[in-house]
């Protein structure tokens, strides 16, 4: 077995061993314990959830006092303690819907989001980084003062101008690669901490 797929099948048998529905599990849990973009007691939007792993360990980050709200495309069974809803990240009602749930704005946006893919890498990214400025205006309405967000990015031409759009908007921009991202994947993580637009 070549290390990478080693590598992979560690975190898969990890996750199923844990009860996490993806090995996406642990990325967010070591970035988190680097960064803290979810501390207890935070309100926490999942944006593109599906299955759910990522809801997962931001419910366990948020705790009791905390809310957790993942929205995807795709069905997700169900979660107990989060909300989930079904919808298009790209429609603006999502917004509405938010503060329904939540009734305020929120602590933490995370957001994992992978269009399907085509196999031609262009557009690929294209469309991957076109659905991040639409989470982005979605952050824009919800996201509280000093806030942080996660944003999983497929680099590639247009990944620099996002990133200089995003540090506009946050006090502190950070760019990693988590250990159970695969090395072979062109996908990055921009951890942005500090709402200040
Ligand atoms: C890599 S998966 C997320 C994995 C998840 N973080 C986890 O830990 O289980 C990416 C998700 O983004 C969703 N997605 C892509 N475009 C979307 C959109 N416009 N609106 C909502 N979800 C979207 C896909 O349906 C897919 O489920």
């Amino acid at each position: 077995m070549k290390l990478i797929d080693a590598r992979r099948d560690f975190y898969r048998k990890l996750a199923h061993k844990e009860g996490y529905r993806s090995r996406a599990s642990y990325k967010l849990k070591e970035l988190n314990q680097s960064y803290r973009i979810i501390g207890p007691g935070f309100y926490v939007l999942d944006l593109g959830c599906s299955p759910g792993g990522w809801t997962q360990v931001a419910l366990e980050l948020a705790g009791n006092k905390g809310k957790v709200m993942g929205v995807d495309t795709s069905y997700v069974e169900e979660i107990p303690n989060a909300h989930i809803v079904r919808g298009d990240i790209e429609d603006e009602s999502i917004v509405e819907l938010v503060f329904e749930y939540f009734g305020r704005k929120v602590n933490a946006v995370i957001c994992d989001l992978s269009p399907q893919v085509s196999g031609v890498w262009a557009v690929d990214h294209a469309k991957q980084i076109a659905i991040n400025y639409a989470a982005s205006k979605i952050v824009d309405h919800v996201l509280a003062y000093k806030g942080n967000a996660l944003f999983k990015v497929f680099d590639g031409e247009y990944s620099n101008e996002f990133r200089d759009y995003i540090k506009k908007k946050f006090t502190k921009v950070q760019i990693r690669k988590p250990k159970a991202s695969r090395k072979t994947s062109s996908e990055l993580y921009y951890i942005c901490l500090g709402y200040n637009p």
